[in-house]
């Protein structure tokens, strides 16, 4: 039995509390009263829950134990637990003893915080290999030279260009993620405005030429499918994200190969796009190289062609991503392996 004081507690407390999830329970841990959200976490409704025992209903046994330890100890008890569909769902647990006996439970969704957490992990181990790659080559470099085990001048200029290579890669990394963090946090307010996609086209041509040159790869313009028609977007943002995908474009393209940069109007907006005959994304990985620090081939990635066109973070398609998500606009490919890719991006039209 609960004591019918506490009964009506629980009452006004499930009638003011917003965002937790509340139930009670008696002492052989059995459902005496659920809110609406925790019966639906449960998945089953208000009514049907009553009477059930707290494994049967939620099949948790952490849930289950944070609960019988409230029971046995008499005190407050906290601890965290997986429910709902498949435990997807993470939920820190506060189990509170009643005096007539029974325990009141209340759950607090911790789920985005725990994904928050992850993601920061992930991204600080990635950063920091991302960082000590091109720094121990320095290093390594530099402790060769001041050994003075090399004495030719040539071998001595081969080194320090290794090293401004290294450095370069250092330098686009930062940029990169300063870029990233900025377009992350909405801190870059977009200045929109109507942009002729033939000239977006254009620059992007003249800009990716010298890198296109290095690797003997042709830049082709498409011919517009329309004159009319305006994108509304930032011209910086926009031109960096064409820019981007160009740039990868050339860099897996095979030497000689072909890159065909253009746009069409679609009903209400405009998509460029970027085609290439080179490696190719395996569908496998294509959902994935959107996301930071991405690569389909980490080893490739860091070969000499990648490296004189300024080394691979695996950040360029996630700046990109974030460019048309801060446009509300979309990104996406087709590709197949061996055969090439297009990118696209997608910007709404200005009329
Ligand atoms: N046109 C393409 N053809 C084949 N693979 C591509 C192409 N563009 C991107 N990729 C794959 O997607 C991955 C992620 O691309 P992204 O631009 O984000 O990073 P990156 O080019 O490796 O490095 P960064 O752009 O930061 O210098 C690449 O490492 C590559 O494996
Ligand atoms: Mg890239």
């Amino acid at each position: 039995m609960i004591d019918p004081i506490a009964a009506a507690a629980f009452e006004a407390l499930l009638a003011r509390r917003g965002g937790d999830l509340l139930l009670m329970i008696d002492r052989d841990l059995r459902i005496v009263r659920a809110g609406p959200e925790a019966a639906s976490l449960a998945e089953r409704d208000e009514p049907s829950i009553i009477g059930m025992s707290l494994i049967a209903a939620f099949g948790s046994a952490a849930f289950d134990a944070v609960a019988r330890h409230a029971v046995t100890l008499g005190e407050a008890v906290a601890g965290e637990a997986d429910l709902g569909h498949l435990g997807a769902r993470h939920f820190a647990v506060d189990a509170v003893p009643l005096a007539g006996g029974g325990v009141v439970l209340s759950l607090h969704d911790i789920t985005a915080l725990r994904r928050m957490e992850r993601v920061r992990r992930d991204f600080v181990a990635n950063i920091s290999h991302e960082l000590r790659t091109p720094l121990t080559s320095i290093k390594l470099l530099a402790e060769t030279v001041s050994s003075g085990s090399v004495d030719d001048p040539a071998t001595m200029r081969d080194f320090a260009s290794q090293v401004e290579r290294e450095a370069d890669h250092l330098a686009q990394l930062v940029d990169e993620l300063l870029d990233l963090s900025m377009i992350e946090s909405g801190e870059t307010a977009l200045s929109l405005e109507p942009l002729d996609p033939e000239a977006i086209v254009a620059d992007c041509v003249i800009r990716i030429g010298p890198v296109a040159e290095r690797r003997k790869v042709h830049i082709v313009r498409r011919p517009p499918s329309s004159t009319e028609v305006r994108a509304l977007a930032d011209p910086n943002r926009l031109g960096q994200a064409l820019l981007n995908l160009a740039h990868n474009a050339v860099k897996y393209s095979h030497l000689g190969g072909e890159v065909r940069i253009g746009w069409e109007a679609l009903e209400d907006r405009v998509r460029f796009t970027v085609a290439d005959d080179g490696i190719g994304v395996s569908e496998a990985h294509q959902a994935r190289i959107f996301e930071r620090f991405y690569k389909v081939d980490r080893s490739r990635a860091r070969t000499r062609d990648a490296e004189q066109l300024g080394g691979s973070a695996g950040l360029g398609l996630a700046i990109v991503r974030h460019i048309a998500e801060a446009h509300h606009g979309a990104v996406g490919l087709v590709s197949e392996e061996g055969l090439g890719s297009t990118f696209w991006i997608e910007v709404p039209s200005a009329f």
